[in-house]
């Protein structure tokens, strides 16, 4: 069994203790086509996996390092996540993503940083708690049921962290970044006005 997505199932749990409705999305289950920018109508799998990773208000990733990086088949998902730049708010605006990785040896931070180059590209935000899961093979028996409690609290902690910050982010609309962009240029335009209208005052002319 996939230790990385044996990983993902223990954040969920943790998650799903924490008061989220869950739903884990298998990349190998998936089966998703290769990203193809010219592919304007994608239909299966890719739209379905998009719309639910649009609809969340937090996302778990999770992926295994291959040749020191993430694997082929995460990134292919995550430029799927391409097809949402049209959408308003477009890509993963304001979600609160928690990231994990699963190593055989114990360079998995390189995942989650490259990951996390991701989750900056696609507008989210990226909980500053992440679980590189070293040693795979000494973590998960075969079955994929984890052996270590130690890592077990780790993702478990990443799984309610991204409960806890997503409420947040989906219940308080003054931080919702269009909302505040708004609000600013308007604030500007309004100083700017007043400022103009004083200028022109000192200047001896009468403002409109
Ligand atoms: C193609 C391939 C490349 C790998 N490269 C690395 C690596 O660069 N560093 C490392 O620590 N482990 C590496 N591993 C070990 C995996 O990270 C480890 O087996 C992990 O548990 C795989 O997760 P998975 O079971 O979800 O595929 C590699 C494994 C494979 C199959």
């Amino acid at each position: 069994m996939s230790k990385s997505l044996a990983a993902l199932q223990v954040a969920l749990e943790g998650a799903a203790d924490a008061g989220a409705r869950t739903h884990l999305l298998d990349v190998r289950e998936l089966d998703l086509p290769m990203y193809n920018p010219e592919d304007d109508e994608p239909v299966g799998a890719p739209p379905a996996m998009v719309d639910l990773c649009y609809a969340a208000d937090g996302l778990l990733w999770s992926s295994p390092m291959y040749q020191g990086t993430i694997s082929g088949c995460v990134k292919n998902a995550l430029d799927w996540l391409h097809v949402l730049s049209g959408r308003e708010p477009p890509y993963l605006h304001d979600k609160v993503i928690g990231l994990i990785s699963v190593a055989g040896g114990t360079q998995g931070l390189q995942v989650i940083n490259t990951m996390e180059f991701s989750v900056r590209a696609l507008r989210g935000w990226a909980v500053p708690y992440v679980v590189p899961v070293a040693s795979a093979e000494r973590v998960f028996d075969r079955d994929g049921q984890i052996q270590d409690r130690a890592v077990e609290f780790q993702l478990r902690t990443l799984g309610a962290e991204v409960v806890r910050v997503g409420q947040r982010f989906a219940t308080d609309d003054s931080i919702q970044r269009e909302a505040a962009c708004k609000d600013a240029a308007q604030r500007v335009a309004t100083a700017a006005a007043a400022a103009d209208a004083q200028g022109r005052t000192f200047a001896g002319e009468s403002p409109e």
